[in-house]
């Protein structure tokens, strides 16, 4: 076993309230030891004992790495013409994933995987060190399955997502495509898969529609997650609580009485900065959600039409500036809330056991994430994610 000591930490987020202030769990002038890809120590520099090597951080922030919950990174093309005339004016629409649904289906395994690596390694580059990521570019059996079983070559965190929008071939028989959805597309995508996701929402699929796609799925074994309210006021959340899914995506119209069920429940809001800048659309309002005593996760949604970013401390700025969540709480939101958005307890933080997943800053605080917008502040990326294939 070799360990390595990562020393001259000036500041250390463990998300561990245990291990330090707050409930960031900050320690100053820290030392981490990473042995087989876990954490195997934490504490104050001058406490640790000696390591196999020693990396020396110069007063550098280490946090864990981020944990994207959210992400669509499986398609092909772009919609910058789109987004371009959404600029001009023109409204954000469900119907725009129908354009990338065309020129995914139309492309070769190898032009789908090399975009999908690009983008893994942009993730990489932010930071990320969990992603999520899904179907929905696909919309056939075939398609879909494809879509997972290539997202699986680059993560485990892996959703089905058939009930992305109604395609063009089904126009006037959404409850064919549903039958499809629950049946044939769902037994190709299971194997592939952790969980099922649907969008609800004006132009997609409806409440009743979401719970029959959610339940089917937990049939098939998946773990259910929801797109809810991006674009009005719905029963989405509703839903999700129900169904009891690790998340209600989106959230940006959320009633009182839907905080009040996300609070009683073990269902995280993951809010998506990137979604309602580049949709030019009212933010939720991340504040009163964490006071009405909701877990909130921040993610980026990345995909080509509504948060074409894969960076989260683009997103950690945006989440503080315009959802009125603390620094620390955006910070928290992007690592230990991404995590419980995924059900996950070996990442989102610092601590002996768990996964060496981290990220150093050339910074001498998280805050800087929020308060230098638009720099590049990530210095260095550790992880030990496995790779997967199936
Ligand atoms: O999360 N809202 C639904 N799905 C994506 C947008 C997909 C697209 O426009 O291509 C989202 O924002
Ligand atoms: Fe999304």
């Amino acid at each position: 076993m070799t360990s390595t000591v990562l020393t001259g930490i000036g500041s250390l987020v463990t998300n561990d309230p245990s291990l330090g202030q707050g409930p960031l769990g900050l320690i100053a002038d820290a030392a981490v030891v990473i042995s087989d890809g876990l954490v195997s120590w934490v504490g104050r520099a001058v406490d640790c004992g000696p390591a196999d090597a020693a990396v020396d951080l110069d007063g550098r922030t280490v946090l864990p790495g981020f944990v994207d919950s959210h992400a669509h990174p499986v398609f092909a093309g772009d919609r910058a013409t789109e987004f371009a005339a959404r600029m001009r004016g023109e409204p954000y629409a469900a119907g725009g994933i129908r354009t990338t649904v065309a020129a995914t289906r139309a492309a070769s395994d190898d032009g789908l995987r090399a975009g999908l690596v690009r983008l893994a390694d942009e993730f990489r580059r932010s930071g990320i060190t969990t992603f999520e990521a899904k179907s929905g570019y696909g919309l056939t059996v075939d398609d879909e399955a494809r879509s997972l079983r290539l997202a699986r070559e680059q993560t485990t965190e892996t959703t089905y997502l058939g009930a992305h929008v109604l395609p063009e071939e089904f126009a006037g028989r959404p409850d064919d495509y549903v039958s499809l959805v629950i049946g044939e597309m769902l037994d190709a995508c299971a194997p592939h898969a952790r969980w099922i996701d649907v969008f609800c929402d004006r132009g997609a699929f409806d409440a009743d529609q979401a719970r029959a796609i959610l339940v089917a799925g937990v049939g098939a074994g998946l773990i259910p997650r929801i797109h809810a309210n991006q674009l009005e006021h719905g029963d989405g959340i509703k839903v999700a609580v129900e169904v009891g899914a690790a998340s209600a995506d989106h959230c940006t119209f959320a009633s009182a009485a839907d905080l009040e069920l996300l609070a009683a429940s073990d269902t995280v809001a993951t809010l998506l900065p990137g979604a309602e800048f580049s949709t030019r659309a009212a933010y939720p309002d991340g504040r009163r959600m964490i006071d009405s005593g909701v877990t909130v996760a921040i993610a980026t949604d990345c995909n080509p039409g509504s948060s074409y970013t894969t960076s989260m401390p683009f997103c950690i700025a945006v989440a503080v500036r315009e959802m009125r969540l603390t620094p620390d709480e955006a910070v928290w939101s992007a690592t230990a809330g991404g995590a419980r958005a995924l059900r996950r307890d070996d990442i989102g933080r610092i601590a002996t056991g768990a996964r060496a997943d981290l990220v150093s800053l050339n910074a001498p605080s998280h805050v800087h994430l929020a308060y230098r917008p638009g720099v590049d502040l990530v210095d260095r990326v550790w992880t030990s994610a496995p790779k997967v294939g199936s």
